[in-house]
């Protein structure tokens, strides 16, 4: 069974380039993601490089993980930064509230952050304390890592063994101050976002806390009342989670039929609707898109895996999380004029990770494949698109079928797909503009089911692989698109 689908290619009036920072990774001091998913310390039996496991290290960089979020989330608005430096055996612990109540010992702090950041070759973006921190103690944080003055904090900094600043130039300034980062409103935020912001000196891009969804009230507020103060805002965030069902019953990671299935590719669909929406009301305040619209948090959010603490937010990834994976990127990609970075949420071993670990094992998850496959897009010049695809349907309701993007780099022209049908494949007719390119190679992700997922010590049952697309003639090509695929095609 297959469906038509038709992808107009304007190589000729490609400009706008897609930040690498679109593929950026969140991770929180939350259930195993940084213990045990990152870090296990010097002493630990797991092959490790200063306590950073040497496996999850490997896979980052094999990714090309460009950016990495820390501390949080919502832990962010509870840490004390200057718990986390100095001896580690002289670092006082914390009670983490948010993220199952457990004892937070504080080994993983700022060095340790900053020195994972240089192994993998990620740039750091660290987020500040608004909620229950000081304007003095985010400054001071800022001034401890980035300045090169001789100065109290500088001083600690070399005493605690770094003689150099680090190079970090994304700062946020307090995460969902709207919820657990203080419950404000958007006027007061705003108000003490700008004490903050004055004095951040040396966070060079400063991201405001954005909005959660459809709330176009916050951006609106934010974006008005930042006018005149345009120094002070590079970034405004975004939040947005697919959830299958509701915020209490939210669904099954592994165990979803197709309706489940299509319910949760059409809310990632939605994410489209968001930032045309968010991009409207900056557009009125900001037109030459001097503020960046960064989709700091995204992602599937299901129930936790069975017998596992609630509170660490454990879940497995299936070939349907490739899908949404896949399509978020494509959006990312389409908007890269207004999106200047987004974080998925989170890592390792909690929410859509990249990375799962179990002691000493680790398996690589659909979503990890579709990262690396769309890898070739980071940096590279966005490829104004016309897709025209069959409709995908299931009980009277519809989505479309296939969601594509493209971009070109050094001389590559580089086109992701996902069909979205897990019943039909798509003949997909691809025209090029304005090039004349002649040989083509291609990858494919899918799976037998739409709920295959990657399991410790057992082969992968979803990864990336080779996949024949014929060679393009007189700028067009024809392919199928396997069901329930994501497909990177490339021309030389
Ligand atoms: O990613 C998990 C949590 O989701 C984050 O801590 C918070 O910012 C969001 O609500």
């Amino acid at each position: 069974l297959f469906g038509q689908t038709k992808l107009t290619l304007y190589a000729d009036q490609a400009e706008t380039k897609i930040n690498k920072e679109i593929y950026g990774h969140f991770a929180e001091h939350l259930g195993r993601c940084i213990y045990g998913g990152i870090f296990v310390g010097e002493d630990s039996e797991i092959p490790n490089t200063r306590g950073f496991r040497d496996d999850v290290t490997g896979a980052l960089i094999d990714m090309k993980i460009p950016l990495l979020r820390w501390p949080g989330g919502c832990f962010a608005d509870t840490y004390n930064w200057k718990d986390g430096i100095g001896p580690r055996e002289e670092r006082p612990s914390m009670v983490n509230v948010h993220w199952g109540g457990v004892t937070e010992d504080n080994s993983f702090g700022t060095h340790e952050f900053l020195d994972f950041c240089d192994l993998i070759n990620a740039e750091p973006y660290i987020n500040v304390n608004v909620g229950s921190g000081t304007v003095r103690e985010a400054s001071e944080w800022i001034e401890y890592v980035t300045s090169s003055n001789i100065s109290p904090m500088t001083d600690l900094r070399k005493k605690n063994g770094r003689e150099e600043p680090w190079d970090v130039k994304y700062w946020g300034i307090g995460n969902e101050n709207w919820g657990c980062g203080g419950n404000m409103t958007p006027e007061y935020y705003a108000d003490v976002y700008k004490n903050y912001a004055t004095y951040s000196r040396g966070a060079d891009y400063k991201i405001a806390c954005g909005a959660s969804d459809s709330d176009y009230n916050w951006t609106d507020v934010l974006m008005k009342k930042m006018q005149g103060k345009e120094n002070l805002m590079q970034g405004l965030s975004l939040h947005y989670y697919t959830i299958t069902h509701n915020w209490t019953v939210k669904g099954s990671a592994t165990d979803f039929d197709e309706k489940e299935w299509f319910t949760t590719l059409s809310k990632t669909l939605f994410m489209d609707e968001l930032i045309q929406k968010h991009s409207t009301i900056m557009d009125k305040y900001d037109p030459e898109k001097r503020v960046g619209l960064i989709v700091d948090e995204w992602g599937n959010w299901f129930d936790v895996e069975p017998g596992t603490n609630p509170g660490f937010l454990y879940q497995q990834n299936t070939m349907r999380d490739a899908l949404v994976a896949g399509i978020n990127l494509n959006i990312f990609n389409n908007h890269a004029d207004r999106v200047k970075m987004s974080n998925i949420a989170q890592t390792i071993n909690v929410l859509q990770s990249v990375i799962l670990t179990k002691d000493d094992e680790m398996v690589l998850t659909p979503t990890y494949y579709v990262f690396k496959m769309y890898s070739v897009h980071q940096d590279a010049t966005l490829i104004p698109a016309n897709l025209k695809t069959d409709k995908y349907e299931l009980d009277g309701q519809s989505v479309p079928a296939v969601n594509a993007s493209a971009s070109t780099k050094d001389g590559v022209i580089s086109i992701t797909l996902c069909n979205l049908n897990p019943n039909a494949g798509e003949n997909v007719e691809l025209s090029l503009h304005g090039s004349e390119l002649s040989t083509s190679n291609a990858q494919i992700i899918t799976a037998k089911n739409m709920n295959d997922f990657n399991d410790f010590g057992k082969n992968e049952s979803v990864s990336l692989e080779e996949f024949n697309v014929p060679n393009p003639k007189s700028g067009k090509l024809t392919f199928e698109l396997p069901a329930k695929s994501v497909v990177l095609v490339q021309l030389k």
